[in-house]
């Protein structure tokens, strides 16, 4: 099997796409992220997006991270999660993220952050 692979298309509940790209031998990967949702009132563009995967040689259910840095927004999304593969091989994405918007003043800060969970399908 791909040894723990998260390279390809992957689609999450919201309906958000992205494309992973093979990682290197450090686990390092980019990619780019097609959000369906957004908390900016902008136009919607493809986002570019870096991670880092855990030994990817090694590992069938790797942890791995990744930032989206948005294209279209101030904003930064990280992503944290793992792959898991279910008894039929089905394999599933269990991410949590946060997004960071740009605020004015420090004394904006307390609401800079929102949080969610996002489970990515293969495409
Ligand atoms: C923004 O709102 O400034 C940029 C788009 C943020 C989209 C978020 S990232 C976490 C969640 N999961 C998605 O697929 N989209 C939203």
């Amino acid at each position: 099997s791909q040894q723990g692979t998260l390279a390809g298309i992957w689609v999450n509940e919201l309906g958000s796409k992205m494309v992973l790209e093979p990682p290197n031998a450090k686990g390092e990967f980019s990619g780019s992220y097609l959000t369906a949702v957004s908390a900016a009132q902008k136009p919607i563009l493809k986002s570019p997006l870096v991670g880092v995967q855990h030994d990817p040689s090694k590992e069938d259910q790797p942890t791995f991270g990744f930032t989206v840095n948005w294209a279209f927004s101030d904003s930064t999304t990280v992503f944290v999660g793992q792959r898991f593969v279910d008894s039929k091989g089905e394999e599933t994405l269990e991410t949590m993220w946060l997004l960071r918007e740009e605020m004015d003043s420090a004394g904006d800060n307390w609401k800079a952050t929102r949080v969610g969970t996002n489970v990515f399908r293969r495409e």
